[in-house]
């Protein structure tokens, strides 16, 4: 059973330190802005329990921050059975994610499991590239994309709540 009547949004990535609390914390702000959030639970999770109870990366909070949003409450925790009921959206980050979660889905679970970029349709890519063991600019890569994609999921969502 759903806790409410409110639409549950999930986002996974692997390790729930860079990605998906990237996406947690820009999809809030984003829902925010436009009124949404009352009508929205958001969490996210890694497929795998190697940082559960951390705080997101230090460089995902910085980038993040630097666009005014802020991750450092947010703790690490891995995706649970549970969540397949609790949410309506699962939104895994690359393929490997999807994979897991498309194995893990109880055959009468409620989630729909997607890419998130396929929010992001325009950016031809469908994956968000981990940015862990990378350099360069890929905490600002994954900022960009995960903004594109959390505007295209609000949109459908909005059109959704306005029927
Ligand atoms: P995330 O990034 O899945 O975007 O949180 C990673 C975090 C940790 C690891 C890999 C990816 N790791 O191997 O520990």
């Amino acid at each position: 059973m759903k806790a409410s009547n409110t639409t549950g949004i999930l986002f996974v990535c692997l390790g729930n330190i860079c990605r998906s609390p990237t996406a947690e914390g820009v999809f809030r702000r984003l829902a925010d802005e436009r009124g949404l959030s009352p009508f929205l639970r958001v969490d996210s999770a890694g497929t795998h329990a190697y940082h559960v109870g951390e705080p997101p990366d230090a460089r995902s909070q910085k980038a993040a921050l630097a666009r005014g949003v802020d991750l450092s409450v947010l703790r690490a925790r891995q995706v649970d059975h549970g969540d397949f009921y609790q949410f309506d959206h699962i939104l895994a980050m690359d393929g490997s994610n999807y994979a897991h979660l498309m194995q893990m889905r109880p055959a009468d679970a409620g989630a729909k499991i997607k890419y998130f970029l396929d929010y992001a349709p325009h950016l031809n890519i469908r994956e968000v590239p981990d940015p862990y063991y990378g350099g360069g600019n890929g905490f600002e890569r994954v900022l960009d994309m995960v903004e594109d994609a959390s505007r295209g999921l609000l949109d459908e969502l909005q059109q959704l709540l306005r029927r």
